[in-house]
């Protein structure tokens, strides 16, 4: 469980998860999926303390993408009840860790029970300062980037904003993550190596881990490696690493 660090700035400002392999996990114990849904919940736990700990500030999970929606009805409902049951069981904890719930995605979509329970525990954790828990329900990066397009189109037919002005950071304060820094790495448990549709935009620079072992078996130790995987990665943002020439 222990962690060696060199300095601070080996510890990543900002981790991000996708959370995969819960419905094999299930499988495999001869269990429903959303069995491994709901073991899937300890594993969150697990990786908020474990990133509190490591003075990690930022955490993103991606709880539920757009393209979750054409699971079977039933998963999908399951889905749904548990994030509101966690959030009203978990609420005091994040509270007591100092965690702040933002909830980044589309929410038209949600029932107003779900609506509901998104913006009670964005509202009960505002005051958090350790760390920000971003939650990634009904989200897809390339329909963030259209919605950011869309709003800068109407921002240059308005003359608000001329086309020439538009830089990398205009389009960052276009999308849902404004106000977060891009991941530094982004973690993918279950072994598939690739992103679905996650931050693409804010993963130009982040470090890609992608550990074989499935979410509900992801735990404090499981976090802790990755921040020592990106310990030892050599960032150099497409320049050289002076010290080593
Ligand atoms: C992916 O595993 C996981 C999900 C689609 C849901 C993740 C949800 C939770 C962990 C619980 C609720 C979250 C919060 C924040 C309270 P999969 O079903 O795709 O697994 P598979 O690849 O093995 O089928």
């Amino acid at each position: 469980m222990q962690v060696i660090m060199t300095d601070r700035s080996s510890i990543p400002q900002h981790v991000a998860i996708i959370m995969d392999g819960n419905g094999r996990w299930a499988q495999q114990l001869g269990k429903e999926r959303y069995e491994g849904h709901i073991a899937g919940v300890e594993s969150v736990r697990a990786s908020v303390r474990a990133a509190v700990r490591n003075g990690v500030k930022y955490l993103t999970l991606y709880a539920f993408s757009t393209e979750n929606w054409g699971r079977p009805q039933q998963e999908v409902e399951a889905i749904m009840e548990l994030f509101c049951r966690s959030v009203i069981s978990e609420v005091e904890e994040l509270r007591r860790q100092g965690v702040r719930v933002v909830v980044i995605g589309r929410r038209s979509r949600f029932s107003e029970r779900v609506r509901e329970h998104l913006e009670s525990i964005e509202r009960q954790t505002s005051d958090g300062d350790k760390l920000t828990l971003v939650l990634a329900f009904d989200y897809s990066s390339r329909s963030e980037i259209v919605a950011g397009v869309q709003t800068l189109a109407r921002r240059v037919a308005a003359g608000e904003l001329s086309a020439d002005d538009i830089d990398e950071q205009t389009i960052s304060d276009a999308l849902y993550t404004a106000s977060i820094p891009d991941p530094d790495i982004i973690v993918r448990s279950g072994g598939e190596c690739r992103l679905s549709n996650f931050l693409l935009w804010q993963a130009s620079y982040a470090e890609l881990y992608f550990p074989t072992v499935l979410w509900p078996d992801f735990g404090e130790e499981q976090f802790d490696a990755a921040v020592e995987e990106f310990a030892r990665r050599d960032r150099r943002y497409g320049l050289v690493n002076d010290k080593k020439l």
